[in-house]
């Protein structure tokens, strides 16, 4: 193993139809059209000294390294502003050069500490590296003049240093700042002498506005900026490719280490989901892998209320199986199922699924994709035949107008956002629809053109309402739908958007927009259209999926794009941008109880016997239960035991009191897990899981990529260091209740996959490993993969518009109940917060709050910080108040990140008609001032201390 430096070109990669032909030092090199000398030079390997220039970058010019000799021009330009062009002649290396650059290095290193022994950076500092290539051996000016030798550090971000004694102001970060991450947090103030980086107006880096995204730490040549973690523990040796385990982005990460310890996570430049950049998650929040909350050994109690009692694997497995055997003794094959987790990869999700189906004898297996983005698959593969995205990320930088409903990339998404942005300051046109201003509505370079601020679920009004001007004003694309789409239902649709009732003014009293925003916003989407003059693209998140019509709206997308012929190219499309990590691919794993592997239905007599013959065992032709059903049927005493993998039902899942009232009524629940979760208080039999560090399996984001994820260290689950995989673990509970599964390796998982499921037919370790990463579907037709989808037609055959009739959600709004809470995420939380609670991202964000228009705040006494009850229909929650102009009157809003927070204590049991997606994003409450937490926060103090308790 060794450690991996990417290779840096110095400026980025350019492409053109056309090439020109150079010659440096003497070798002949051709490259697109406006690629920089430097890069040429660097392409044909020859590596010109630089200092500000790297290939993440635009290239700058202000440190003079690298200056070259062109045969016929006066003067030395500098090779990283410098164009190549036909018939050049170059000369990177002779005398005169060499004076200039040592004298250039002479500058810098006369006001640079000399401490290179003792730096952190030292092994890996492009400055020390320069004075090397250039040959410095003394300083003329001496080190005794005016220098910034003294400057202060900087230490208040949490993860990194800002030592200005060691700043060339070359400028990278306040670059990387800009133009990759898009939040212009820095700047170089002062002139000459006094120039300097600073963070917003003089502030710390705490103070101002950087969202800790590392791309500054990364493009700064010298120990300037430095991770806190190299600074403590020195220069890695050794590095892992592998793929973040957060969000739905997927970004690759090069896992450095030391022996075993992780020294850093930094962006891969390969990862195709990234191309180099991360987010304060996947970049520095990875602490928790090794936290001291983590259980490692296997734990079981015969009751709830007892004391947790480490045990072997052994006994821990015999123990699973043997209580799994006298659940379905008792309560019949049915009575016992599980949940697979998008936090875990491809191949753990369908060792589990396989475990309840071929082992367990039933289609119980759901997954948490049930509570975020089941309408999308439903939706998606209704209209257009597939259950996923049609886009590659990439396709955003083609994009005209970009059309964002119900998604707030920039804190669930990040790295996605700052690739969008970067389009969005070339000039791509942008339409938010969303409740609450985003702060993609306004933020700098980036400013929404139309922010369409509709009511919390009315999501299908809006739009059926663009639909009918796209319609009623002949904004249609007529050829692509005849050519593509099903004329009849074609024909039903068009009629039923017409109607008076769908029209924006009709409309305009429902979501609270007015009729000519919605005009607008719909002449502007259709106006990009049929791929030649305009490309319009719609990303979508759970503010479209956690709603009553969910499903409906997710269709209504895609009559939408198809209506104006945008799906089937790049910089088109419909995008659902998903939460976890893994998502899509527990999803294409066959975690739904009505789906094998690849959507296809269970009772499916042909699917069915593929399966069978495989895995030598008759399957249930019957679906299982939802988890929704799961849990009803568990309070109703039909439904007693269940294997939940990495999955906190208990804090993510709606109507908190009715899911521990479910698990309390288990006679067996095995948590499989990192922590004592909240759902883990109710457990029987707690098996370790192992971080996304210890594993070795793939993940598949939002794009249907998939990504190797590999071993950074060996699992940490077990008794006296006998850490186990998690699929061998499912694997042992299989055999101990006889039926014989058995791998050697996750690849071996994966070939299974590929032997039962076309869309990953061609697929294996083997050929991610050669290609990085494959977006499905991967077959003998696309033996690459697939970025775009639905290319010249659609993968059902014709595209099917779907009537998508307006039906108001049951939970209204009165006078008891007056306003509407919604709910969404924040960057630097994730999800539950189990992993994230447990590193210093809690600085930005150690407490939920709730979110209140000033109106709204003021007609209650209210002020900020004041603590105030949430009470819904279903229960009650206190949290502290912050009065923001984000939100609109009428509508407040929290996150979800902290357990003792309680958000679905007061969400509904409501969901989508068609998924049972929980409708997490409407729900009227009331608020008032109070001074004390709810019931259910100190009945919820009081049971945690009694269950988590591990006898000594
Ligand atoms: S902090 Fe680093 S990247 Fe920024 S100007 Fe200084 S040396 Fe260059
Ligand atoms: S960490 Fe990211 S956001 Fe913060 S200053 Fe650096 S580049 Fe900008
Ligand atoms: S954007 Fe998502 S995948 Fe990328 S580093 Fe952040 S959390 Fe990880
Ligand atoms: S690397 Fe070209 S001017 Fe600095």
């Amino acid at each position: 193993m060794t450690l991996i430096r990417d290779k840096d070109f110095g400026t980025p990669a350019r492409t053109s139809d056309k090439q020109v032909t150079l010659e440096i030092d003497g070798r002949s090199v051709s490259v697109p059209e406006g690629t920089s000398v430097m890069r040429a030079a660097s392409e044909a390997g020859v590596n010109i000294p630089k200092l500000c220039a790297t290939d993440k970058l635009e290239s700058f010019g202000s440190c003079r390294l690298c200056v070259v000799q062109v045969d016929g021009r006066r003067g030395l330009p500098s090779s990283c502003t410098l164009p190549a062009e036909e018939g050049m002649k170059v000369t990177t290396e002779n005398e005169k050069l060499a004076r200039v650059r040592r004298g250039v290095m002479e500058l810098y290193i006369s006001d640079h500490p000399l401490d290179c022994l003792t730096c952190s950076a030292n092994g890996n500092c492009e400055l020390q590296d320069m004075a090397g290539q250039v040959g410095l051996r003394n300083v003329r000016y001496g080190y005794d003049g005016e220098n910034h030798l003294e400057a202060e550090k900087d230490e208040s971000n949490p993860y990194f240093t800002f030592d200005p004694s060691k700043c060339i102001v070359c400028s990278r970060c306040v670059r990387a700042c800009e133009e990759v991450q898009g939040t212009f947090a820095l700047t170089i103030g002062g002139r000459g002498f006094d120039s300097h980086v600073s963070a917003g107006a003089e502030q710390s880096f705490l103070e101002s506005d950087c969202v800790s995204c590392g791309a500054c730490v990364d493009a700064c040549p010298t120990a300037t900026l430095m991770e806190d973690s190299v600074i403590e523990m020195g220069q890695p040796e050794h590095s892992v490719i592998t793929t973040c385990a957060y969000c739905g982005v997927g970004c690759g990460f090069k896992a450095e280490m030391k022996g075993g310890e992780v020294v850093r996570m930094t962006p891969w430049k390969d990862g195709k989901a990234n191309h180099g950049h991360s987010c304060v998650k996947g970049r520095f929040a990875w602490g928790y892998a090794t936290h001291q909350d983590r259980i490692t050994s296997p734990m079981i109690r015969e009751k709830i209320t007892d004391p947790w009692r480490e045990v072997s694997w052994d006994e821990a497995i015999d123990y699973s199986a043997k209580r799994l055997k006298e659940v379905q003794e008792k309560y019949g094959r049915k009575s016992v199922g599980g949940i697979t987790s998008s936090r875990c990869t491809n191949e753990e999700v369908y060792v589990v699924q396989k475990l309840i189906r071929a082992a367990f004898g039933n289609n119980n297996v759901d997954t948490c994709a049930r509570v975020c983005h089941s309408p999308t698959g439903y939706g998606l593969k209704e209209t257009l035949g597939t259950s996923a995205g049609t886009q590659a990320f990439d396709s955003v930088m083609e994009a005209d107008v970009i059309m964002i409903i119900g998604s707030n990339p920039s804190d669930a998404h990040p790295v996605f956002a700052s690739q969008m942005k970067r389009r969005l300051r070339q000039g791509a046109k942008l339409i938010i629809v969303d409740p609450r201003a985003i702060e993609l509505v306004k933020t700098p370079h980036v400013k929404a053109d139309y922010h369409l601020a509709l009511r919390p679920g009315t999501n299908v009004a809006m739009i059926n309402a663009l639909a009918h001007v796209i319609v009623s004003e002949g904004l249609e694309q007529t050829d692509y739908i005849r050519e593509r789409c099903d004329m009849e239902a074609y024909e039903a649709w068009r009629e039923f958007v017409l109607r008076d009732e769908n029209s924006p003014e009709n409309m305009a009293e429902i979501t609270g927009v007015p009729a000519e925003d919605i005009r607008a916003a719909a002449r502007l989407y259709a106006s990009a259209h049929d791929g030649k003059e305009g490309r319009a693209a719609i990303y979508y998140g759970l503010g479209v999926t956690e709603h009553s019509q969910g499903s409906t709206m997710v269709m209504g997308m895609a009559n939408l794009a198809m209506a104006t012929g945008n799906i089937g190219f790049e910089g088109a499309g419909v995008n659902p941008m998903r939460g976890q990590n893994n998502v899509q691919g527990s999803c294409d794993m066959g975690s739904f109880p009505h789906e094998l592997p690849g959507y296809r239905p269970v009772s499916d007599d042909a699917t069915r016997g593929l399966f069978e013959k495989d895995w030598g065992v008759k399957l249930d032709n019957e679906p299982g239960l939802r988890i929704p059903g799961m849990f009803d049927a568990a309070v109703e005493g039909s439904y007693k035991a269940m294997y939940i993998q990495g999955e906190d039902v208990a804090q993510s899942d709606p109507n908190t009191h009715h899911v521990e009232a479910a698990l309390r009524n288990l006679d067996c629940l095995i948590v499989q897990d990192l922590f004592l979760n909240e759902t883990a208080r109710f457990a029987h039999i707690f098996l370790p899981g192992t971080s996304f560090l210890e594993k070795d399996g793939t993940f598949i984001n939002a794009e249907r990529r998939t990504s190797r994820v590999r071993k950074a260290m060996q699992p940490k689950n077990g008794p006296d260091g006998q850490g186990m995989d998690e699929w061998e673990i499912t694997c042992r509970i299989a055999r101990a209740m006889g039926y014989d599964m058995h791998y050697n390796s996750a690849s071996e998982i994966m070939d299974e996959i590929a032997r039962l499921t076309p869309s990953f037919a061609g697929i294996s370790f083997d050929k991610l490993d050669r290609l990085g990463s494959i977006q499905w579907p991967c077959n003998d037709k696309a033996p690459e993969g697939t970025e775009t989808m639905h290319v010249g037609g659609f993968v059902r055959g014709k595209g099917n518009f779907v009537v998508t009739e307006y039906v108001p959600t049951k939970e209204k709004v009165t006078r008891r109940f007056p306003l509407l809470l919604t709910t969404g995420r924040i960057l630097s939380q994730y999800n539950v917060g189990a992993q994230t609670r447990r590193t210093k991202n809690n600085i930005w964000h150690d407490e939920d709050v709730l979110e209140i228009h000033p109106h709204d705040a003021e007609e209650r006494n209210i002020a900020e910080g004041d603590l105030v009850s949430l009470e819904s229909r279903m229960g009650e929650t206190t949290l502290r108040a912050h009065i923001s102009e984000r939100m609109q009157p009428g509508v407040v809003y929290t996150t979800f990140h902290m357990p003792d927070t309680g958000a679905n204590v007061v969400t509904t049991e409501l969901s989508d008609w068609a998924t049972s997606c929980p409708e997490y994003k409407v729900t009227a409450v009331q608020i008032r001032r109070t001074n004390k937490r709810s019931d259910w926060q100190e009945h919820y103090d009081e049971f945690t201390e009694q269950t988590r308790h591990i006898a000594e």
